[in-house]
């Protein structure tokens, strides 16, 4: 066998049509035999039916390589096929089989469609009942292809001739729709016929004009006027082109959603389905005229990441009948979606879906979604078997209770979970030999998949799910692991940096809410630090300097600020800062009164930052700004031990956190190190292993005890199964991570606190650790494109292995460690190395291929 390339990718895409990017970057994993080494490549296009090569180029690289060619063009699509060869290879690999990218419009002046929606939608306090529009069309030739191009304000949905476009929801998702407002593309060549067509839409608030935020929310953020913007292009066998628009031809009716939004829940009538209205032929004399206004389309922007999908549907594990109708449900997992019923029952009657994460007392405990009321009706037409699933809103539960239900048992299949969100694909595998330790990274994964949908979201389920920019930096390395969320991201950040203030403030969340205590947003550490320190991440993790370029203004503006704010004193102690939040000692109504100083962590993470921007920089050959800021991070770095390190040793805050923060930040040298180790590992042996630590001490806190050869304390910890621990909740049955270590007391009841969620991922940060040190699979270069395996076991596991998907190919590490004999196994994929430290500290260089060794030596030859 010689090496075969797979299909080239494009940038992040999962899927390449529609693209922003004139010039996508290209990108191809190979497949061969164990030590190939990759020494050159060919890429060929075809384009417009004649192809383009680059010829034999001389590199060994195959990750994110700029485009070689002329840009694409507006709606131009390209395929792309490559092939490879090896060291000393004369010969190439045979061509991998080709994929097809396919520009989106690209420019402001391809969109001739108007914003178009109904005149009554206008008033700030109108009738919030979402409207359908339709336009009818005809095709008097046969059709070779057809893309409709489409965005919104407020959310929607399209139909061509009575049948969906796509499977997207909640489309366009949440951005900073006053900057951007992303438009997809779709296929809808299938869908179409000669002669007469129908396109219909339908329309509502969603997060442009729906109520959004805590404390009674905000309504109409982004405007009143809700509006579709669609373009459909029609290329028929003849070479010729039409183009369907939104605009003054199109009409607005009622539809059957009497009312929905993403924190309310959906009602649904039925009865009032004008049928066949997304069909030729349907009369809408008696719906109006659409009010028109221009589109705005130099804020438009492509996907860069994955629509929100469905991607998993789950069946009731209890079904307890309460009687009268009435029923208790529990999907066994906690998760962000909604039901999809099926019920046969009399006209007029109502089938109501109330949603929550817990019960207590054998009901729903809905105290903790607090405004958010996550209820959905569905009035039946009376037709027989009737179907029905929301559109337009979400919900994060575990349970359900159905009322109104017209028979007297729910049978399987009746009551369906879908579980929504972005449709990233799963990158990341971790197991071990012990079952909690599983079951809390498979919470890890479910409070990932809860909680990515459009935007990093601190909640599924009540008043907020909004993108807390602490949350993310936190929890980004997990994340980055388990899914390939990089288009996702670095769509977000560009989102952060539009919301950035003049001052480099970087706002608590993203997109903002204005107009309560967290607005006009003032600087603060953790969250802020992520407009620096999540780029860095998707760096490390896929290896794309595109994403620190992208970001790099809004990094530097972010630690320039911090520099001004720390002043020549270099010590950042003022203003609202939430520091070590959640730490359990602290006050459940009170979260940040944390044991580690909140202006400690401030420092820390301003030394972190500084430290990071100067990385950045050096990456992005901008060699001033980089000598600039290691000076800076120097400083920082200086005037933190200055103020916090104290004679003897300890730390100014005597905590958990500040130890593995000053540890983890590279803050302390030699003999510090030591003795802030030894503090470390002796609080948390005091503790009892307990957890004592929040948002900021927790990512960090068993990797200061590894670094310092305290694993066993880390082990300690990660093993603990008490309250406040990782494990209390498995022990409890969450299934999910918690947002307070206690969300749940040990008695059953839920924490009083008036924020307690059930599915909150920052805590579960800890997972990156899991899969880095306990499984022991790392980059060691940027993008995996040479891999750490260095594999920690401890805590009286007998095996873990972790499995992950990198830019080059599949990496993964099993290891097992039975009567005192410790074994591992490395996969490498081709075109890139690997560098293993066995636990007794030697150290192999391997090549691509499965390698296996035996209490660190080599037991035989490569078995791959
Ligand atoms: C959110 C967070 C967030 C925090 C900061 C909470 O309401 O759920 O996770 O980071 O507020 O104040």
């Amino acid at each position: 066998m010689s090496a075969v390339p797979a299909r080239p990718t494009f940038e992040h895409h999962r899927e390449a049509l529609g693209v922003g990017e004139a010039a996508p970057r290209i990108s191809w994993r190979t497949t061969a035999p164990a030590g190939w080494a990759p020494a050159g490549y060919e890429l060929e296009v075809t384009r417009d039916g004649a192809v383009a090569s680059t010829g034999r180029v001389a590199s060994p690289d195959s990750v994110l390589l700029d485009w070689p060619w002329e840009p694409l063009r507006s709606r131009e699509a390209a395929d792309v096929r490559v092939r490879v060869w090896g060291e000393g290879e004369q010969e190439p690999s045979p061509w991998s089989e080709p994929s097809t990218v396919e520009a989106g419009l690209l420019h402001p002046q391809d969109w001739a469609a108007l914003a178009v929606g109904p005149a009554w939608a206008e008033e700030a306090d109108s009738d919030r009942r979402p409207p359908l529009l339709r336009r009818e069309f005809s095709l008097d030739r046969p059709v070779r292809s057809a893309r409709l191009h489409a965005t919104a304000h407020g959310v929607f949905r399209l139909e061509v001739n009575g049948r969906r476009v796509g499977t997207d929801e909640l489309a366009p998702g949440w951005t900073v729709y006053g900057e951007r407002l992303r438009c997809s593309t779709h296929d809808v060549t299938d869908l179409l016929r000669t002669g007469s067509n129908a396109i219909g839409s339908w329309l509502a608030d969603g997060w442009y004009r729906g109520r959004l935020g805590f404390h009674g929310g905000h309504r109409n953020l982004y405007g009143t006027d809700l509006a579709l913007i669609a373009q459909l292009h029609v290329v028929f066998e003849d070479g010729s082109e039409q183009v369907i628009a939104t605009d003054g031809e199109w009409r607005a009716g009622f539809g059957p959603i009497l009312f929905t939004g993403l924190y309310e829940g959906e009602h649904y009538d039925a009865r009032a389905l004008p049928r066949g209205w997304s069909e030729p032929g349907f009369d809408d004399a008696a719906w109006s005229p659409v009010r028109t206004a221009p589109a705005g389309a130099e804020r438009f922007v492509a996907p860069q990441g994955p629509p929100v999908r469905c991607t998993e549907e789950l069946l009731p594990v209890g079904v307890e009948a309460k009687g009268n109708g009435r029923f208790l449900l529990d999907f066994g997992q906690n998760a962000a979606g909604r039901l999809r019923i099926r019920v046969r029952g009399e006209e007029g009657r109502t089938v109501t879906l109330t949603h929550a994460e817990v019960l207590q007392d054998g009901e729903l405990y809905t105290r903790p979604l607090r405004g958010a009321e996550s209820r959905d009706t569905y009035t039946l037409a009376g037709v027989g078997v009737e179907e029905w699933e929301p559109a337009f809103t979400i919900h994060g539960f575990r349970y359900a209770q159905v009322e109104g239900w017209p028979a007297a048992t729910i049978e399987p299949g009746d009551v369906v979970f879908r579980v929504l969100h972005t449709d990233m694909e799963r990158t990341g595998e971790f197991s071990c030999s012990d079952p909690l330790v599983e079951r809390l990274h498979e919470n890890v994964v479910w409070s990932t998949r809860s909680n990515f949908v459009d935007i990093p979201t601190d909640c599924p389920q009540r008043d907020e799910r909004l993108g807390w920019t602490g949350d993310i930096q936190v929890f980004a390395p997990t994340a980055a692991f388990l899914y390939d969320c990089s288009g996702f991201l670095a769509s977000w950040l560009r989102d952060v940096e539009a919301e950035q203030l003049e001052d480099g403030t970087v706002p608590w969340y993203v997109p903002v809410i204005p107009g309560d205590f967290w607005t006009p947003p003032k600087p603060g550490a953790v969250w802020g630090d992520v407009a620096v320190l999540t780029p860095w991440t998707l760096y490390e993790r896929t290896g794309d300097t595109g994403v620190l370029a992208a970001q790099y203004d809004s990094a530097r503006r972010w630690v320039d600020l911090v520099e001004r704010l720390a002043g020549p004193g270099r010590l950042w102690d003022t203003g609202v800062q939430l520091g070590d939040w959640l730490d359990p000692a602290a006050p459940p109504e009170s979260p940040a009164d944390a044991r580690t100083d909140r202006y400690l962590v401030a420092t820390a993470y301003f030394a972190w930052s500084a430290r990071h921007l100067a990385e950045t920089a050096r990456v992005l050959g901008r060699d001033d700004d980089a000598q600039r800021y290691a000076a800076l991070a120097d400083e920082v770095r200086e005037a933190f031990l200055a103020a916090h390190l104290r004679e003897d040793g300890l730390l100014s805050s005597d905590a958990q956190t500040a130890y593995a923060l000053a540890i983890r930040f590279g803050l302390l040298s030699g003999e510090q190190q030591r003795t802030a180790g030894a503090r470390l590992a002796e609080l948390v042996r005091e503790a009892g292993g307990r957890i004592a630590t929040g948002f900021a001490g927790t990512p960090v806190i068993c990797d200061a005890l590894t670094q310092t050869g305290h694993l066993e304390e880390a082990y300690l910890l990660l093993l603990e199964r008490g309250c406040p621990s990782w494990l209390y909740p498995v022990t409890m049955g969450a299934t999910t991570i918690w947002e307070r270590w206690d969300s749940m007391l040990p008695d059953g009841t839920v924490n009083p606190g008036e924020m307690t969620s059930f599915n909150h991922y920052a805590l579960g940060a800890v997972a990156d650790w899991l899969h880095r040190v306990v499984a022991g699979l790392a980059p060691d270069e940027p993008g995996y494109r040479s891999i750490l395996f260095h594999p920690r076991p401890g805590g009286g596991l007998t095996s873990a292995s972790a499995r992950h998907l990198t830019p080059y190919g599949t990496a993964s590490i099993e290891w097992t460690l039975q009567g005192g004999e410790f074994a591992v196994t490395v996969q490498v994929p081709t075109g890139a190395t690997g560098r293993l430290v066995l636990p007794d500290g030697t150290t192999q260089r391997v090549l691509s291929g499965t390698h296996r060794f035996t209490s660190g030596v080599l037991a035989a030859d490569p078995v791959g």
